[in-house]
């Protein structure tokens, strides 16, 4: 029988957990056919610790100091894992687990990419960036995950338009639920690779 695959997914201090509930759900429901066997977080008590023990997920403790075995610490938090998502995750991944899992990491950017993209371009920023360049589209991109901010391979992008009157906060909440479509379907697009 063939072995069901296993999805790693990695927070921030500040993530929802929205995209993790997202995918959580496309592999109860067959849309992606893996399951998700360890959700690795920086600190307990997280808004988002909640909604992973409601769905039964697995959320480790992986505290990023010492940061001397922060890296060897996460990679092994991650091992046995197909494929890394990380979701609201707003540092550049240590070597250790760029290593262990060559173009197997995914991210979500809450923006088009190359052009809002980079290093502090995360959260409200992005969309606020956004709406001061006075552009007519935003969006969202899945892409692989390498040394550098928001740089590697889109796998998945999805657009959205900017409404006159939009707020940093109304363009996130419209790009949010393009985010969980176009995870699921990066998901699904690397799984089959
Ligand atoms: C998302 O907007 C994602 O694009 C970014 O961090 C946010 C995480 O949100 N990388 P959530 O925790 O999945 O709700």
């Amino acid at each position: 029988m063939k072995r069901l695959q296993s999805l790693g997914i990695v927070v921030g201090p500040k993530g929802r957990g929205s995209n993790m509930m997202a995918i959580a759900a496309a592999c109860d429901d067959g849309r992606i056919d893996a399951k998700i066997s360890v959700v690795a977080a920086p600190k307990s008590g997280l808004p988002l610790a909640g909604r992973a023990s409601a769905a039964g997920l697995n959320l480790v403790v992986v505290p990023y100091v010492p940061e001397s075995t922060y890296g060897l610490r996460l990679a092994e938090a991650l091992e046995g894992c197909d494929l890394i998502c990380l979701a609201g995750y707003t540092r550049l991944l240590p070597d250790e687990v760029l290593g262990a899992f060559p173009e197997r990491i995914l991210n979500i950017h809450p923006g088009l990419l190359p052009r809002f993209g980079g290093q502090g371009m995360f959260g409200l920023r992005v969309h606020a960036e956004v709406l001061a360049a006075g552009v007519t589209e935003s969006g969202c991109s899945v892409h692989l995950v390498n040394e550098r901010y928001d740089d590697g391979r889109v796998l998945v992008e999805k657009r959205v338009p900017v409404l006159p009157g939009d707020t940093p906060e109304s363009l996130g909440e419209r790009v949010l639920e393009q985010e969980h479509l176009a995870y699921v379907e990066a998901i699904q697009l690397a799984l089959r690779n």
